[in-house]
């Protein structure tokens, strides 16, 4: 393992670089060819020039070299070229052959349901043709595809067609991650952009026909993002047109190609029938996401593939700032901080931790981490605080202007904000290079004649590959509150950059009530006493909507945490704090409703854990359902008023204020339901509801009951035929079935005729909903949660790598839990890694996990 890591020390300038590249494509299902013609020029820049091209899992017909056959002996991974041959420039020639239909990896060119289809970043384009396939090498790019396929795509502009022929040309120079070519029987689903300098865009989202009716959201979710690149960022978009393809079966979610982004089917197709309020969310943000690419990852793209969260991180703060424009901002951020603390955290505390930039890998696909794209969006939000809004819109001007058409690094990054800004920014620059999570404490608050003095202090725990953290800098956003529950101190952003500092708040009229790390300012853990009187009163009074929820969130953890077994007793002021914030017409429904969900299972189980004591899941998930039913107990009296509140009348809208309301709608029915031994609301709801948003909560309250036995059937008679709606008929039995039938239950379901475990979104309905949604059935006493994951990662990992060593994280926090189950863990953990021929994928993901070398 050790002798295939790759480290950012090592990075050296290529020998050569690209300055045109022309590929013609004769598309087979078994034995397609692919023809390249690449001009090379020596790399001013250095002065070795041995040259080698990378290649794999392809046959090397012939090779020219200025014109000349030249024989050459490929090996596993690529050609060395003969240095004698070469010169300052040359041409590179050769025929290659490729096999899609057989490619299960989904990298490279493969087939979906009879579509080709291509997936190059990261390292998938030496799947197509020999090439230096690194980021750091940009050309123009033609491409001539044969093929009698009605419909044939590639980056740019179409530059000529004819019967089984079509030419296009990108004239931005890219490196390969961003080639790209679809070819198939779709339909296009049309519009078109005006950019604000008057380009015309043609937007086109290719579908399989019959889906052609279920695209209009992703395409109004793309002009709002053209427009709010153009107003937010003076983004322009670059090209004439604009294409997105919906693939069925896609490794990842979604993939920025210039001018032809393809999108899992997930994160595209969406009616009322068959998609969820959430699935209007993320295709709102997907589609984003990926438009934002354009100018940060496309246009300035990174040097080498540490530098990944330059692109990803930047690009998700970008649609996370995108969403919170486009619906409740507060929510938004709650919702944000929700999944960065639920997995980069909990990465972070465990054998997985790395720096949002690494210094080393062995498979860079197992580096698109909630590290680099969540923490990495917070070190930009962080920035942005500290800079704040108007300093930040200059330095990403100068980004723009001093960067575009480079391959940049974090460094180029920091220093634009440097330069920009005037400020030194060496230490906060640890924040892309240090990992672990800092941990903030809250020394103390000292009043004295009108003056809080606030003493902060930091720490952070040492990670696998660091065991000293310097201080970092810290922004910590903090109000003050006087007990009447009005402003004293409106937010103000502190700057914590010693390990120890305090801070100094004047002309107060008497002690003040802190509100801190407000908008969580920073990803840290705060470590702060505050009784739950506190919190119920910072609930109700923090004019901070982050710290207001938080404040109702540490109070359900700390009552959730140290729930004994057969909790008799539980805290009536928390009840009343909870049913009082249900009420509160004064806050949005989305707000009341998340405010209103219990802090997840494996947040509950880290909790327990900082606390000195071993989380036990199963214990852990039926304290979360009894606290739910004395929640419903305090508020039954008006569950059935709320719920009746919360309906949306007339057809279904996919807004963000009605989306809302069903929300807190299902929350409410989730409660009715914790008293309802028959579930007949959820039922009722079931039976009635004419969309997705309401249909499928109703189903997982009867999944979770074990009453669904009919709901279950009629779903699946429904929608058999269409695969996104299958796969949450088997998302929602795997995390909402009762941990102890859990593992049957998921055991059977995948000898189910349906379950196609080659498709990624169906093993990750059943399998990967499972082992990361349902932490309770997962970790099941017997070990059989974990023997049941394990056999389907050692079933998966030779048709498709990336989706095992994704599944690998399952067990990143096994040193979490009590002896037992440790050894259970383990010993999984140690199968996996004995099975003969397991993907380098799968190997480094498990010999991180057990803390090898
Ligand atoms: N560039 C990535 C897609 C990608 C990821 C390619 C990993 C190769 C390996 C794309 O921009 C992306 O980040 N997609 C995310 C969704 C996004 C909204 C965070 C994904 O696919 O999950
Ligand atoms: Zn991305």
């Amino acid at each position: 393992m050790t002798d295939q890591t790759i480290h950012l020390a090592d990075y050296a300038p290529p020998s050569y670089l690209v300055d045109s590249v022309e590929l013609a494509f004769k598309l087979h299902p078994s034995k397609t060819t692919v023809t390249s013609k690449i001009n090379f020029s020596a790399n001013p820049a250095t002065k070795t020039r041995s040259l080698r091209l990378d290649g794999e899992d392809m046959t090397l017909n012939w090779a020219k070299i200025n014109g000349k056959p030249v024989a050459l002996n490929p090996d596993a991974s690529g050609i060395d070229l003969p240095e004698s041959l070469l010169g300052e420039h040359f041409t590179w020639e050769c025929e290659v052959e490729i096999n899609p239909e057989a490619n299960t990896s989904l990298d490279g060119l493969y087939m979906s349901n009879g579509m080709y289809c291509t997936q190059c970043e990261a390292e998938g384009f030496r799947r197509i043709t020999y090439y230096l396939d690194r980021p750091d090498v940009m050309s123009t790019f033609s491409v001539r595809i044969d093929s009698d396929a009605p419909v044939r795509l590639s980056n740019g502009n179409e530059t000529g067609s004819g019967e089984g022929w079509v030419e296009w040309h990108d004239p931005w120079p890219k490196p390969s991650y961003l080639f790209a070519l679809v070819a198939g029987d779709l339909v296009a689903h049309s519009d078109s952009f005006t950019t604000v300098s008057g380009r015309e865009v043609a937007l086109k989202i290719w579908v399989r026909p019959g889906d052609e009716g279920k695209c209009a959201y992703a395409m109004d979710s793309l002009k709002r993002a053209m427009k709010w690149d153009e107003d937010a960022y003076g983004r322009e978009y670059d090209l004439d047109l604009f294409n997105i393809v919906a693939v069925d079966d896609f490794n990842m979610g979604a993939m920025e190609n210039k001018g032809l982004n393809v999108f899992n089917a997930s994160l595209v197709l969406a009616s009322p029938e068959t998609a969820t309020d959430l699935n209007y969310e993320r295709i709102e943000s997907v589609i984003a996401h990926e438009y934002f690419h354009n100018w940060t990852g496309n246009r300035i793209t990174c040097r080498d593939w540490f530098q990944l969260c330059l692109k990803e991180g930047l690009t998700v703060f970008r649609d996370q700032h995108f969403t919170k424009d486009m619906r409740d901002p507060a929510v938004k951020r709650i919702e944000d901080v929700i999944t960065l603390r639920g997995r980069q955290f909990a990465e972070d505390a465990g054998p997985l931790s790395h720096p949002p930039r690494p210094g080393k890998y062995v498979e860079i696909n197992n580096f698109y981490t909630a590290t680099v794209y969540e923490k990495g969006a917070e070190v930009v939000g962080m920035l942005r605080t500290l800079v704040g809004a108007a300093d930040y819109r200059k330095a990403l001007d100068l980004y723009f202007e001093r960067h575009d058409g480079q391959a940049c690094t974090i460094e180029d990054w920091i220093k634009v904000f440097e330069d920009s800004t005037g400020r030194n920014l060496s230490q906060f620059a640890l924040w892309y290079t240090s990992g672990g999570t800092p941990r903030v404490r809250v020394v103390s608050e000292d009043f004295d004649d009108g003056t809080l003095t606030l003493t902060l202090s930091q720490h952070t725990p040492a990670t696998p590959d660091e065991d000293e953290k310097a201080s970092r800098h810290i922004p910590v956003a903090v109000g003050l509150l006087y007990p009447d529950g009005s402003e004293a101190v409106a937010t103000r952003v502190l700057e914590l950059t010693k390990a120890e500092q305090s801070f100094r708040f004047e002309g107060l009229q008497m002690p003040p009530i802190t509100s801190i790390l407000r908008g969580f300012s920073a990803p840290v853990v705060l470590e702060q006493k505050q009784d739950n009187s506190l919190r119920a009163y910072l609930l109700a009074h923090d004019t901070d909507p982050f710290n207001r929820w938080q404040a109702g969130y540490d109070y359900a953890l700390d009552i959730l945490a140290d729930m004994p077994a057969e909790a008799t007793h539980i805290d009536r002021d928390f009840l009343k704090t909870m049913a009082r914030a249900a009420q509160d017409s004064s806050l949005a429904p989305a707000f009341r409703a998340i405010t209103l969900t219990l802090p997840g299972e494996a947040e509950i189980a880290r909790e327990i854990l900082a606390s000195g004591h071993l989380p036990d899941p199963v214990a852990i998930h039926h304290a979360r359902e009894t606290l739910n039913k004395a929640m419903a107990a305090q508020m039954h009296a008006s569950l059935p008023g709320l719920y009746a509140e919360m309906a949306v009348a007339g057809p279904y809208s996919p807004d963000a204020v009605s989306a809302g309301k069903r929300s807190l709608r299902s929350r409410a029915l989730a409660l009715i339901s914790a008293l309802e031994p028959e579930c007949e609301t959820a039922r009722a709801q079931f039976a009635s509801a004419d969309n997705m948003s309401e249909k499928l909560p109703a189903l997982g309250q009867l999944v979770a009951a074990g009453k669904a036995g009919a709901e279950l059937e009629a779903f699946y008679r429904q929608w058999r035929q269409q695969p996104l709606v299958l796969d949450k008929w088997f998302g929602i039995q795997a995390t909402r079935t009762a941990p102890e039938n859990a593992v049957a239950v998921v055991r059977a379901l995948a000898e189910h005729p349906d379950f196609n475990w080659k498709n990624p979104n169906r093993f990750r309905a059943l399998i990967g909903a499972f082992a990361m949604g349902n932490l309770a059935g997962f970790h099941d006493q017997s070990g059989a949660g974990y023997a049941l994951v394990a056999d389907w990662m050692i079933k998966l990992d030779p048709a498709n790598p990336q989706i095992t060593a994704r599944m690998a994280t399952a067990f990143e926090s096994w040193r979490q839990y009590a002896p037992a189950r440790q050894q259970q863990m383990q010993a999984e953990l140690e199968r996996i890694k004995a099975t003969p021929s397991l993907s380098r994928n799968t190997a480094e993901m498990i010999s991180r996990i057990l803390g090898d070398g």
